[in-house]
């Protein structure tokens, strides 16, 4: 299935510039220097404030009230991932009204907006053509309105199972690839053979390639399985940047050449476009974070539900 192999970064990093090598399966390797720095100050401020006043949350809920903006199901949901996260996007930030981003901007929503802006207009581009190599296809065409996802992840001590090691189960992103910011705290594992976890140094910033690029690339990119385990006392704070291909996009594989892995006939057919792929995914996600109830109670774990899908 989906060997470990993408993306971690090497751990001697320079703490100024990581530089971010793609590992893959196939024998080309590319590799892309992120010189950019989260704002872990602004970001926790902003998580602090939040946590401190439910109005400000209920405010920037509104703004986004099919999923909310910060989700705290871990407040009161021992079973779900133990972390709270503010989920942003170029989309759902047009809906913040003027009143409620100017009176957040100051508790760090002002810089963290800033910094995701800049991140995706400097690196996006970039990345896209390190991994087209890798890919043996041209991936542009199929990432023109950049569907991007911010989030901001506090794997804070205070949760409603504050002993709980679980600080994000194990999963497979959906999109293209994803930069993981990290702001020094362990944590952050990948898994490299089916069962081995390896940790990431807590400084390392990361590009982890997700379902999309698997399947856009024929299968020449490879998805590692990644985790966060919580130390207990410890606060992590985390800023990712999702990419993933235009909504409209068929998930089946680009350009000419034979894809070197077996894909399941829907796939190979174009049936799955992004924006269905995506809610798949979605319902996944929400079952492990928020601990949504499942309908057809079924107790499928994301991945494998995924793989069924992707490899038939
Ligand atoms: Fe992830």
């Amino acid at each position: 299935m989906s060997g470990a192999g993408p993306v971690a970064s090497p751990t001697t990093v320079p703490e100024q510039a990581p530089t971010v090598s793609f590992l893959s399966n196939s024998s080309t390797t590319a590799s892309v220097k992120i010189e950019a720095q989260a704002p872990f100050e602004a970001i926790r401020a902003l998580f602090d404030h939040l946590h401190a006043s439910p109005e400000d949350v209920a405010k920037l809920n509104a703004t986004y009230a099919h999923r909310g903006v910060i989700k705290t199901a871990a407040l009161h949901k021992t079973e779900s991932d133990q972390k709270f996260t503010i989920d942003l996007s170029p989309m759902r930030n047009s809906r913040i009204p003027q009143e409620v981003r100017d009176s957040l901007a100051p508790h760090g929503l002002g810089e963290v907006l800033d910094f995701f802006n800049n991140l995706s207009a400097e690196y996006v581009p970039t990345i896209l053509s390190s991994l087209s190599l890798l890919a043996g296809t041209d991936l542009s065409a199929a990432h023109k309105s950049y569907n991007m996802n911010y989030r901001l992840c506090d794997y804070n001590p205070h949760t409603a199972d504050p002993k709980s090691l679980n600080g994000c189960g194990a999963h497979t992103d959906y999109g293209t690839f994803s930069i993981i910011f990290q702001d020094g705290t362990s944590g952050l594992e990948l898994e490299e053979t089916p069962g081995t976890w390896v940790p990431v140094p807590g400084d390392a910033t990361v590009v982890l390639t997700g379902w999309c690029a698997v399947i856009l690339s024929g299968g020449r990119v490879s998805a590692a399985r990644h985790r966060v385990r919580r130390t207990p006392g410890m606060r992590r704070i985390s800023a990712v940047l999702f990419i993933a291909p235009d909504l409209d996009v068929k998930l089946q594989p680009l350009g000419d050449a034979q894809p070197i892995k077996s894909f399941s006939e829907g796939i190979m057919r174009g049936d799955l476009d992004v924006e269905t792929f995506k809610e798949v995914m979605g319902k996944r996600w929400r079952y492990r974070e928020d601990n949504e109830e499942m309908k057809d109670g079924d107790s499928m774990s994301q991945d494998s539900e995924i793989e069924k899908m992707v490899w038939g």
